[in-house]
């Protein structure tokens, strides 16, 4: 089936940086441009020229920067001096286009611009007949069409055909519409306007009720072949179309519309993270193709699936929006499958006991932190093939500390033979009280050279991974590590875990001179 080319008009640097906060200075707006053209848009509104110097100032620069790669378009109201200006600085621009328009709803009309409809149709089509004398593509919006009388918008479109538009833009200024309502408005410019098939129609819509990319794609449903968004879809209030859905929505499922753009979309992740760099907008981890999330996957069903075939539970190929992969996440709703997936492909090959073993240990911290990452893994392995040489098991330690207070630690370990054996001590500090108690237990004299405590991952829920250096009465030097997210278990482990190398060892392992 032959598809439509829809067309996109971007305008994350016009209506997108009306977004509180997101102001833009020329240079950034220059870089998301030159951006915009390789992701493949038509069409790149670049700024409102009469609203301040430094919107004329990137206009002018983007029209000059962009040669003929794509069209370049600059707001105006449909007053004189805005398409004066919106012209002058489009002068730099190979492909120039005037966007000028009025408000057409009862309450644009009656409560902000206090003028009549004869009269708005009057300056509408003075508008367009003077953005005409500057240049061939001059497109018109009719600002708040969701809430207006259709039969008004109508003549109002079809006055601004007649004087020359070339596109006409029925903007849902105020993200009013249901997609049912606004498909409709749409297809009935066909049967009440005369020469709309002469012009190409744009849909312009704002997602207060949470509705922009479902209304645009109903627009081109019926009849529309420009899709007006922004990155992320920022913009005023809670935002304009986004780019990315309308794109993939129509690159996934076009052929139920007969369209589709032509847009690169393995630019679409570079642009978003871009604009969200920027202008100081996060992406929400859940946003549709964009977000953090719109890849990973976190339940052990899920992550089964997606393990044994992709499309099981993705319906986007990550690669074809410039995603490197999906991700899998691992959580406490992660199963055995997951696990092993990602050990291996950190290279990580325990033997199925060490790997019974790594996955009890990866559940418990699993549910101590909310994510477990690759460091924790690699942390947890080594814990493990560890415990293989365990002569002493940690089974509990306690400490009670503070100041004032005397740090005491009370520890329980098991003996090869299974006997459970207690004891407790005091210290300098915690750890030194841990130690102490061990000594008691363990009964071998050794000398600690080194101590050091590294945190293995971001974030106060970090597992602590725990190096002990220590030296046996006849100069041997034995390294002990343990990693858990309490730094005083972790010490414990640690300190085990050397004096088990020391009497296990039959041979010297390193030799240190005295
Ligand atoms: O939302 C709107 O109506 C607009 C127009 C200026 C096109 O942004
Ligand atoms: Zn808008």
């Amino acid at each position: 089936m032959k598809l439509d080319t829809v067309r996109i008009f971007d305008t994350t640097l016009r209506d997108g940086e009306q977004s509180p906060g997101a102001s833009m200075n020329t240079g950034e707006k220059l870089e998301i441009a030159r951006q915009l053209v390789r992701l493949g848009v038509d069409v790149i509104e670049a700024g409102f020229p009469i609203s301040s110097p430094g919107d004329f100032e990137s206009v002018r620069r983007i029209g000059a920067e962009v040669g003929d790669a794509v069209i370049v378009c600059a707001l105006s109201r449909a007053v004189p001096a805005d398409i004066e200006r919106a012209a002058e600085a489009l002068s730099t621009a190979a492909r120039p286009r005037i966007h000028t328009g009025i408000g057409v709803s009862r309450s644009h009309l009656e409560d902000k611009l206090r003028i009549s409809e004869e009269t708005a149709l009057e300056r509408a089509v003075a508008a367009v007949k003077l953005a005409r004398t500057f240049v061939e593509d001059v497109e018109f919006y009719a600002e708040d069409a969701g809430r207006a009388e259709p039969a008004f918008l109508y003549r109002m479109i079809e006055a601004a055909i007649g004087a020359g538009a070339t596109v006409v833009n029925i903007p849902d200024t105020t993200g009013y519409t249901y997609p049912e309502e606004f498909g409709s408005l749409i297809a009935g410019l066909a049967d009440s306007v005369k020469g709309i098939e002469t012009v190409t129609i744009a849909v312009h819509c704002h997602n207060d009720l949470g509705m922009a990319t479902a209304n645009a794609l109903a627009g081109v449903r019926a009849g529309a072949r420009q899709v007006e968004c922004t990155i992320n879809g920022i913009g005023e209030r809670a935002g304009n179309t986004s780019l990315e859905e309308v794109v993939m929505a129509l690159r996934q499922r076009g052929q139920l519309l007969g369209a589709d753009t032509r847009v690169n979309t393995k630019e679409i992740t570079r642009t978003s993270r871009m604009v969200s760099k920027i202008t100081g907008i996060p992406v929400q981890p859940n946003k549709a193709i964009v977000g953090a999330n719109a890849f990973a996957h976190s339940s052990g069903i899920h992550q089964d699936g997606v393990l044994k075939e992709r499309s099981t539970y993705e319906i986007i190929d990550p690669a074809d929006v410039g995603v490197g992969g999906s991700s899998i996440v691992l959580s406490a709703r992660s199963g055995r499958h997951a696990l092993k997936h990602r050990l291996g492909e950190l290279g990580l090959t325990p033997t199925d006991a060490e790997f019974d073993q790594v996955y009890q240990q990866f559940l418990a911290l699993a549910d101590k932190k909310k994510e477990v990452f690759d460091e924790d893994l690699e942390a947890l392995v080594s814990d493990s093939e560890r415990t293989a040489e365990e002569v002493y098991h940690l089974e509990q330690v306690h400490v009670s500390c503070g100041d004032p207070g005397i740090p005491t630690a009370t520890v329980e370990l098991v003996g090869a033979d299974g006997e459970h054996l207690i004891d407790a001590s005091h210290g300098d500090g915690p750890v030194d009280a841990v130690c102490n108690a061990i000594n008691r237990i363990v009964g071998v004299p050794i000398e600690v050279i080194d101590f050091s405590v590294q945190s293995v991952t971001k974030g106060l829920d970090a597992l602590g991974e725990v190096a002990f250096r220590v030296r046996s009465e006849d100069g041997r030097v034995f390294t002990g590590r343990g990693a858990h997210p309490d730094i005083i278990v972790s010490s414990a482990k640690a300190y085990l875990n050397a004096l088990n190398r020391l009497i296990s060892s039959v041979k010297p392992s390193v030799t240190e001179e005295l």
